[in-house]
Parts: structure tokens; sequence; C-alpha cells
């Protein structure tokens, strides 16, 4: 079945795990410039376990060491990205997917006046992507937020930040919206309560009370942030769309027990509350109360409920690379996935890293979201960690990588096929670049390899892998062949 005429198709990836150039252009410190990578720890173990302390966060500042944090250094796309846009635009990229470093145009956050130069840096990106007729899809907040202010007030959970990001967010569709048409407010919004400090910047032992309230407080700040800005770049460009973004952590009743039927709908319900909230305009009652029996109070201001219903986003998008089970049963064997450990599902295979493989569950995720928002969709990241190997004659052969994108296109296509509005695709990620979790470079994402290793040696060298001549032909066949 063919995709629709103007099916965006892409890859995605993120300023703080690409970039690099931590210091460059006036940018400010950001939460991701202090986390580290272990060598010797387990990635897996890392990934889920590991919480960033004050002690850390001022070792890490007192070096500006770039081998153990490795997001300072990341790509440095900063300095080559017109070679890696043109090898996107020579795969056939309609659209990549990038992020907005805070900390280059407002390096403490609390700056009046933008950087400059962090302003010129990203005007000459989208400048580029245009001029090679690719679109820019823009995440205004992906895990970057300033130290300075996770520092000083827990950032999100100080209400202040509303305003700072307000502001951050006129600048942006200021002097870029010219070029970028769709933005999406924060990656992946439901991750604050697995990962506080990257995507809310709380630092959790300076947490005064209980860390789930905090989190969820925070959580209300950025959907209020979030309509907020919704609201502005509809006044300022009535043509652009703004998109909130999920986690699609898909999830599946391990047995059809009924107990665990019913703790996978519990799961499920609180899954959904940030897409309830962002783009159906309300908590949904039920996950509200289960907040409250936890003890957990929502935040509201004059205003709030008002601005949240009025100002819901245009599209929904949201990230799918795995799913995973539920089940009451306490000894159920567990395994990683995408920053949680889930209940393992016996008919799929998982990753190194633990994750589980499953193609059919993007079909569930486009049929569910569609069938309850009735709002278009778009995939922003999909894609499969492995190591891969280069060979004598300097190839990198991911027979892996192909098979794991063929079988989930195949699945894409059929939820098309039965009536899913979705508008584009974009991997994760189209280049190699620093993992979120693990900080590692060796968990390799890319159609193109970069030459480094996971404490930066080697040469930064881009070199086309396998995969990269694979993905050329389905966007030049929009999806009609996946040979
Ligand atoms: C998504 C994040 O959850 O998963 C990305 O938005 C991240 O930033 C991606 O890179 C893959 O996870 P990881 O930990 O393998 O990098």
């Amino acid at each position: 079945m063919p995709l629709p005429d103007g099916f965006l198709w892409g890859g995605a990836m993120a300023a703080n795990q690409v970039e690099g150039a931590w210091r460059a252009g006036g940018r400010g410190p950001a939460v991701t410039d202090v986390q580290t990578y272990k060598p010797h720890a387990d990635p897996k173990e890392y990934a889920i376990h590991h919480v960033v302390t004050l002690d850390s966060i001022r070792e890490a500042m007192s070096t500006d060491d770039t081998t153990y944090f490795p997001k300072r250094r990341g790509i440095d796309f900063y300095h080559r990205y017109p070679e890696d846009l043109a090898l996107f635009a020579e795969m056939g990229f309609t659209v990549l997917r990038v992020s907005i470093a805070w900390t280059r145009l407002f390096p403490t956050g609390e700056e009046t006046e933008p950087n400059e130069e962090g302003v010129a840096f990203y005007l000459g990106l989208f400048t580029e992507m245009r001029r090679l007729g690719i679109e820019p899809l823009v995440t205004l907040s992906h895990y970057d937020q300033p130290l300075a202010l996770a520092l000083k007030n827990n950032c999100w959970l100080d209400r202040s930040t509303i305003a700072l990001f307000e502001r951050f967010a006129r600048t942006c569709f200021e002097r870029f919206g010219h070029l970028v048409r769709r933005w999406l407010s924060f990656n992946e919004i439901d991750s604050i309560t697995r990962h506080p400090f990257t995507s809310g910047g709380i630092v959790p032992e300076t947490v005064e009370g209980d860390l789930v309230q905090a989190e969820y407080t925070a959580l209300h700040h950025q959907f209020v942030a979030s309509a907020s800005v919704t609201r502005m770049l509809h006044e300022m460009w009535p043509d652009a769309e703004m998109g909130c973004m999920l986690t699609a952590l898909t999830t599946y009743p391990n047995t059809c027990h009924p107990d665990d039927v019913a703790a996978t709908q519990a799961k499920e319900r609180m899954l959904y509350l940030c897409t309830d909230v962002q783009a159906a305009g309300a908590y949904p009652p039920l996950a509200l109360r289960a907040l409250e029996r936890r003890g957990v109070t929502v935040p509201f201001a004059p205003g709030d409920v008002e601005l949240l219903r009025a100002h819901t986003v245009d599209f929904i998008s949201f990230s799918y690379y795995m799913s995973m089970t539920e089940s009451v049963r306490p000894d159920a064997e567990r395994t990683p996935g995408n920053t949680v450990l889930g209940v393992k599902n016996p008919y799929l295979e998982s990753s190194e890293w633990g994750w589980q493989i499953d193609p059919v569950g993007l079909r569930i995720t486009l049929i569910d979201l569609y069938d309850r928002y009735g709002k278009p969709l778009f995939i922003v990241e999909n894609g499969l960690g492995m190591r891969d190997e280069l060979t004598e004659d300097g190839r990198i052969h991911d027979p892996y990588r192909i098979d794991y994108f063929r079988r989930h296109f195949t699945e894409m296509i059929r939820a098309v096929d039965e009536g899913v509005d979705l508008r584009g695709y974009t991997s994760w990620a189209p280049i190699d670049l620093i993992s979120a979790s693990t900080s590692q470079i060796s968990k390799r994402y890319g159609f193109i390899h970069v030459d480094l290793d996971d404490l930066g040696h080697g040469t930064g060298e881009r070199r086309r892998k396998d995969s990269f001549w694979w993905y050329q032909k389905v966007i030049a066949s929009n999806g009609a062949d996946l040979g």
C-alpha cells in the first residue's frame, strides 16, 4: 500500500547528543553536560538507576573533561553539520528533527536578551536544511535544561521557569519562524517521572518532601508552558503547528489473568495522562484520582484549566522503540526498556541492551493513539541501538538494522492502510550519536557511522553503512520498496 503523497521521511536527533562544542559561541552549561559515561558500569543498570547528586554535579563542573562527559563533545555536529546535512540530503530526507539547546540562546536561562552567536548557529543550520529541501522539525526542549536553573531552584519545579521558557520560545519563533513550520514543545514530556534531572532540571536530593509530588508539580508547569507557547506560536505564525511528544511505552498484559489486565490498564492510564492533557485539553479524572490516592496534588493556578483546554496541540508525535508487558507476579522476569524495567514478553527478542523488539507494537500504538485522539500523528523516534563492526574494507554491514526498520515500516504502512493519519517518520537516529541513557556511542543507531569510540577516540569521520543505501531506496519509493 502506498503512503500518502507528501509523507515526510527523515531522521531525528537532539542537540545535547550531537552538537558537542559545549563551551562554544557563548553556550551555557546544561544538565546533560554533567552526565557521565561510566566505562565499568553495566549500561542496562546505569540507564535506569543512576542518580545525579549535588556532589556529582560539583565534581563534573570542576573539570573541562570531555572524555567522561561525552555529551560535551557529541559528534561535533556543531562544526560538521554541512557535511552531515549533505549526507541526509543524499538519502533523500524531506524532514530532519533537531532540538535547540536552550543554553546556546540563554546561557543561564535568565538572560533578558538572547545570545546572538547561538541564534546565528541555528539560523545557519535551518537555512542550510531549507536549501537542501529538508524541513526542520524542531523540539524546543530535549533534555537540556539550563544547569544554572537546576541548581538555583530545581528548574521546572519552580513555576517561574514557565516565564523563562516562554521568553526562550518567543525568541525561537521570532528568529526562526520563517524557516520552521513544525515544532514540538517537550521531548517525551512523560519522562520527567523517570529521569527528573534531565527532563525537569530537578536534583532529587535537594527536593523538600516527596519526589513524586515534585515530579508531577514540574510536569504540570511543563503542561502550562507547552499550552502557553502553543498559543504564542499560533498567534505569531497562524500556519505553524505545535506537537506534543510522548514516549510510547506500549504495554501488554503478561497473561490473560484479569489481574494482569487490570494492572496494564492502570499503567496505560498514567502513560496517556500527558497526551490527554496536551491533545485533549484536560487531566483525565481517573488518573487525577490515582494521583490523589498517591498523595499527589496538581498545583493548578487560576487560569491553568482554561489555558490547557484552549491550546491543545495540532498533532501528536511519539517515540517507539520497544514494548513490554505488565504482570502482578512479583517474581516475573524483567528486562530493561527505554529508561524503564518491564516484564519480559516470551514472544519477543531483545537487543543487547534488553529492549524488546516489537514491530507489531508500532501498529498497535499508531492505532491506539489515532483512535483515542483523532489527531494527525508523527513518528519522531524509532530505531535500533546496536554495536556495529567496521570490516577490513572499511564498510559497515548492518542487516540487523535493515531488518528492524523493514519490519517496523511494514507495520507502519499497515496502520496507515487501516486509516491512521500519519504525517511522517523520523528514525532515531540517522547518524551515530551519544546515547541519552548510557552516554555511549557504541550503542549505535545511525545509517551513518561516526568514527569515535565511547571515550571519544577516533577521527570523527562519517561512513555510509549498508542501511544508508537501503533507507535511500525506501524514501525514493515512499515506502513501496522495502526489499
Ligand atoms: C528517546 C530519547 O527516549 O530514546 C532520545 O528521546 C534517546 O534522546 C533515545 O537517545 C534512545 O535512547 P538511548 O538511551 O539509547 O539513547
